[in-house]
């Protein structure tokens, strides 16, 4: 696979970078989120530990050859249709070996606890498309980390094109060994770039977005500021720019939430520390594994909580001409979210809550 790298490293944000996952949990706090939305665990972070497959070559990274194993990739959806006609024996993918933090590789757990990329490309085209009347077909991913998101967008379209930024090598060298070899043509459609978010485009993004809470390592209002007008800037007249947040009273709590996931571990969500009076957050992800042991804050954020009214105001100064916030429905329990997101000026009075906020400009 090509990619197309900058030389430019801003190091200004890399020792704050923190990646979580708040489990937004509509009804009480502690329980586990369960729908693939609400129990969505967003997460903006950089790794504590290097990752294990890594390809940099004169400060470009570069694919490896693909070198999946068929054992991680047959636990995952998807997996069965990738390898279609392997029904012989010989084919059949061997059983995974219990995962243990002696083997785990940290960025797959965090993949599989955290993120839902498919759902969140589909939330990025229907909302383009509601705002604009069109399809959006390309995308730019800030904090892109390994691309997880990039690839889900390419996997939804032919003609849908996607470039990522982000100032570490490390996760987008992961992301390009294991996430895009689905993906024949991506070395066409896709491009990374290590750089910081400010930078502009190599072209103009239809939707640009920063998922997983990653712009929550901006912690000062005028540095928020100035990355919402570059991204005002940088999109296509009437482009959208999607963002989402954690809230709820929930959110400022020091707790851990802690849930298990397939195919095997637990995931830990650890609200470490929340100081009121500035907004500082601090919050570590730990996976724990079924033979007692455990890898401890893999992921470290020092955010700030941003509150949404702020940012929904931060968004208009910066020039957007509509900003909304996209809340989830309820789903028949009366308690969970259903997963489907609409547009409300009030929002919902929530324990914890994940929303979106959505700026076209
Ligand atoms: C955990 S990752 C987010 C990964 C992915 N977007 C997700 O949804 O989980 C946060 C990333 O932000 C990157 N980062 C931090 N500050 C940055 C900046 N100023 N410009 C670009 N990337 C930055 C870190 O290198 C890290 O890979």
């Amino acid at each position: 696979m090509r990619a197309l790298f900058g030389s430019h490293l801003p190091l200004l944000f890399r020792s704050m970078a923190a990646t979580r996952t708040p489990s937004a949990s509509k009804s009480t706090s502690t329980s586990p989120s369960k729908a693939p939305s609400k129990s969505k665990r967003k997460a903006t972070a950089q790794r504590a530990e290097p990752s294990p497959e890594r390809h940099v070559v004169d400060g470009e990274v570069v694919a490896a050859a693909p070198k999946r194993k068929t054992a991680k990739k047959g636990a995952k959806k998807g997996a069965a249709k990738a390898a279609k006609g392997a029904k012989t024996k010989a084919a059949k993918a061997p059983k995974r070996a219990p995962l243990s933090a002696r083997t785990a590789d940290p960025m797959e757990l965090y993949q599989l606890a955290v993120q839902s990329p498919e759902l969140d490309a589909a939330f990025l085209a229907r909302v383009f498309k509601k705002l604009t009347g069109r399809e959006a077909r390309h995308l730019r991913e800030d904090f892109c980390g390994t691309g997880y998101l990039m690839a889900a967008w390419l996997a939804r379209h032919k003609e849908n094109t996607a470039e990522g930024f982000d100032i570490d090598p490390e996760p987008v060298s992961w992301g390009l060994t294991h996430n895009f070899d689905k993906i024949v043509d991506a070395a066409e459609r896709c491009s990374f770039h290590l750089k910081d978010v400010r930078e502009p485009s190599h072209k103009k993004p239809d939707i640009r977005t920063s998922p997983n809470f990653s712009w929550m390592i901006l912690t000062e209002r005028q540095t928020m500021l100035e990355y919402f007008r570059t991204v005002h800037a940088d999109l296509v007249d009437g482009g959208v720019f999607v963002l989402d947040i954690y809230g709820g009273p929930e959110a400022m709590e020091e707790m851990e939430e802690v849930r298990k996931v397939s195919p095997g571990f637990t995931y830990v969500w650890d609200q470490k520390r929340y100081d009121p009076a500035t907004g500082a957050y601090h919050c570590r992800i730990h996976f724990r594994f079924k033979d007692g042991t455990e890898l401890r804050n893999v992921f470290d954020y020092h955010w700030r909580l941003w509150t949404l009214p702020e940012v929904l105001d931060i968004l208009r100064e910066a020039g957007f001409q509509r900003v909304e916030s996209w809340w989830e429905g309820t789903d028949a329990d009366g308690v969970s979210g259903n997963g489907v997101f609409r547009q409300n000026d009030k929002g919902e009075n929530c324990p914890a809550w994940v929303t979106y906020i959505v700026a076209q400009k």
